[in-house]
């Protein structure tokens, strides 16, 4: 399970005990990482995914930390055919949205993540896609590389698209391998995140540039940070 850095937990911190939020539904949790973390903090949260393999990875991850967290197979854009329940908080954290590539997609998407939403309840967003790391310089990133472990990325960048290609490196004395991985996903940046969240319904939309919460700026924001209140 990936770690969340210790930057993201503050932000998760302050902007929970800003908006009172009691409980949470990630809904495109993968392997499990900020189910695990909220639960950590006293948050009740709930967990969904499209994928069975990231929700199977999930459910071990958390099984072996001793955390009891629901979680359910469902799309994002059709929540409320799996949730009944409503949220202070719903979280699509690390780009996961980008997975959708229509405008109609993405509407059906945020309309669906604010049903879910208590009245005065927030969605975050969180991605590492930025005007300033889309600059051809930061094609080729070295973006972990711990003692055991490093990552590289590789993107193409097309039209309103990204292909992001993935080498994980595996160097520790009991494992030694190399795994690759892909995705093509949409590039969606401030503009079209207010427009697209404004269209669904969301009130209040507050775009950050970075876990400090300083505001997003195109020449120099390394993360794209969406708070928008129901
Ligand atoms: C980059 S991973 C991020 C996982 C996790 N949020 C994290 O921060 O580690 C993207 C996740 O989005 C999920 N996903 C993509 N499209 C989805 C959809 N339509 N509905 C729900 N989950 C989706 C994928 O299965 C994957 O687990």
């Amino acid at each position: 399970m990936t770690d969340i850095s210790e930057k993201e937990e503050a932000f998760l911190v302050s902007v929970f005990t800003e908006y009172k939020v009691k409980n949470a539904l990630d809904c495109a949790c993968g392997t499990g990482p900020h189910l695990y973390l909220l639960s950590k903090l006293g948050v009740r949260v709930c967990g969904s995914d499209y994928s069975d393999a990231m929700l199977k990875a999930c459910e071990e991850n958390l099984s072996q930390e001793g955390i009891d967290v629901i979680t359910k197979q469902a799309d994002f854009r059709y929540l409320e055919e799996v949730w009944v329940e409503k949220f202070d908080a719903v979280l699509c954290m690390t780009q996961s949205i980008a997975h959708l590539h229509t405008h109609e997609d993405l509407v059906t998407a945020f309309k669906s993540m604010r049903e879910r939403l208590n009245d005065g309840g927030i969605l975050i967003i969180t991605q590492g896609t930025t005007h300033f790391t889309l600059q051809d310089r930061f094609r080729f990133d070295l973006v972990v590389n711990n003692q055991d472990f490093s990552r590289v990325f590789s993107r193409d960048i097309g039209e309103g698209f990204q292909t992001i290609n993935i080498l994980d490196i595996y160097h520790s004395d009991k494992v030694s391998k190399m795994e690759t991985n892909s995705v093509h996903i949409k590039i969606i940046l401030d503009d079209e995140y207010k427009s697209l969240l404004t269209e669904a319904g969301f009130s209040q939309i507050n775009i950050y540039g970075g876990y400090d919460m300083s505001p997003y700026d195109k020449e120099s924001s390394w993360k794209l940070i969406v708070v928008a209140e129901r």
